[in-house]
């Protein structure tokens, strides 16, 4: 199956190693799985900026880079979004390590100079400005893959609006203006309090908005979270074709909401282009991907962040209003005046072909993969086995030998045809699966970890 995209992980924070995988490292972690009885503003003082201001230390963060990315990888994710520390150092190495190891990354440094405590956080607009400038440069110097395209990208990353002061999103902003093709990763509406405060320590009425004046909202901004975004928001984001990265483990975990993904993706469809093929309409939609959060979300696995992310749905259509129909909406839209049952039904999915509906297993799907790699503006080269694309791929195994206990007891070689028997299959992966199914994987035609990688 084609391999899975982390649209958002954040840096340094993951689970105490197996027994058979780089113990020495397990002291390192400590941050994964503790601190979700707090919310984000509280958590990132508590527990994620003395995390984070370790790394100023570059061998301390080389040590612990190389376990998280070789993690990263074990799951299954061929694509990720990194956050770095603010520390070029450190995230330089980081972006040397995803590249030895050839996974398919977007790599950032963290600029934050405002509402951060003084052991972490960068003295001045030009320093920070610099830094990034440097970094930028340093990945843009990584030789080419051997199908001749860059592997690791650069990708600006302003912590969130509060923690930049205007003159240095404005400084961000000019320096994204005069680099269109280096991607921009940041935060939104996340929580509820963030959002107060970040309306009125900017004075504003839209955090999109905010983002949108300082020129960092475009088609190749990676807005993570979103969970309390208006829809008149979703429609600037979707109008500028930013993507989104819902993080539903981490939204659960820090007490933050549930991302309305399925409106997301209706607010999509209106404004997305429509394209041709086959002489059907096919509405595309809107750009939305999945993202572990680690360590706000506490599992590094995409797999993971898809069992949540149906979770979430269903809570969600549960709690709507239209409950007459929680299935997902698949047919094509009929004419509405026709009168017909068709197209009653179709009146009854009065909030559109996603909201409120349950997301199905093609949708989850989708996000883990070419919904991923639209959000990182990857999606002619990757997200699925479409011709002349990149070979970004995983092996997988749902059979008992794997180990996983959950997979036991599964034979599905019974199934009466082939499609039933792969959709059931795939299935079980994207519910039970974990990196003990997870044989290889594979980045542009070359493995990179799994069960069978052998270094
Ligand atoms: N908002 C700003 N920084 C962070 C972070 O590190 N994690 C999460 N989940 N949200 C943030």
């Amino acid at each position: 199956m084609p391999g899975l995209i982390d649209t958002h992980i954040v840096r340094s924070t993951l689970l105490a190693p197996t027994s058979t995988h780089r113990p020495q490292h397990a002291c390192q972690f400590p941050n994964l799985g503790v601190g979700g009885d707090l919310q984000l503003l509280d958590w990132l003082t508590t527990y994620t900026f003395p995390a984070e201001s370790k790394f100023k230390d570059s061998d301390y963060a080389e040590r612990v880079y190389t376990d998280v990315v070789e993690r990263v990888i074990a799951s299954g994710t061929t694509t990720c979004c990194y956050y770095g520390s603010i520390h070029r150092d450190a995230t330089m190495r980081l972006a040397d390590i995803v590249h030895k190891k050839g996974q398919r990354a977007f790599v950032g440094k963290c600029n934050m100079n405002w509402h951060c405590p003084d052991y972490y956080v960068e003295k001045s607009v030009p320093e920070s400005i610099s830094a990034t400038v440097d970094l930028i440069r340093y990945i843009q110097s990584f030789p080419l893959s051997p199908a001749q395209e860059p592997l690791v990208h650069p990708v600006i990353t302003p912590r969130f609006a509060i923690s930049c002061t205007p003159d240095l999103l404005a400084e961000l902003g000019d320096l994204a203006e005069s680099m269109p093709q280096v991607a921009i990763q940041t935060h939104i509406s996340e929580n509820q309090k963030e959002v107060d405060d970040t309306l009125r320590f900017f004075n504003a009425d839209s955090y999109a908005g905010i983002y949108d004046k300082f020129k960092l909202l475009r088609h190749n901004t990676i807005l993570a979270h979103g969970v309390w975004l208006t829809e008149k928001e979703m429609d600037l984001i979707a109008e500028r074709g930013a993507g989104l990265s819902h993080c539903p483990t981490s939204n659960f975990y820090l007490n933050s909401g549930m991302a309305r993904v399925g409106l997301l993706l209706d607010h999509g469809v209106k404004v997305w282009h429509v394209r041709v093929s086959h002489f059907q309409v096919v509405h595309r939609p809107g750009q939305v991907g999945l993202g572990s959060d680690v360590s706000g979300g506490y599992n590094p696995s995409i797999l993971h962040a898809i069992q949540m992310a149906s979770v979430a749905s269903k809570v969600l259509a549960n709690q709507s209003e239209s409950k007459k129909c929680n299935c997902e909406h698949e047919h094509e839209h009929p004419d509405t005046s026709s009168g017909s049952a068709e197209a009653e039904q179709h009146l009854k999915h009065k909030e559109g072909r996603f909201a409120n509906k349950k997301l199905g297993v093609a949708t989850l799907l989708y996000l883990a993969t070419k919904g991923g790699a639209e959000v990182c503006c990857l999606q002619d080269r990757i997200g699925s086995f479409e011709p002349g694309k990149a070979f970004d791929a995983l092996l997988v195994s749902v059979r008992s030998e794997s180990g996983n206990p959950a997979m036991w007891s599964f034979d599905l070689e019974r199934e009466p045809s082939p499609e039933s028997k792969l959709q059931q299959w795939l299935e079980r992966f994207l519910f039970c699966g974990d990196n003990r199914n997870v044989n290889k994987v594979i980045v542009q035609g070359t493995v990179i970890g799994g069960q069978e990688y052998q270094a």
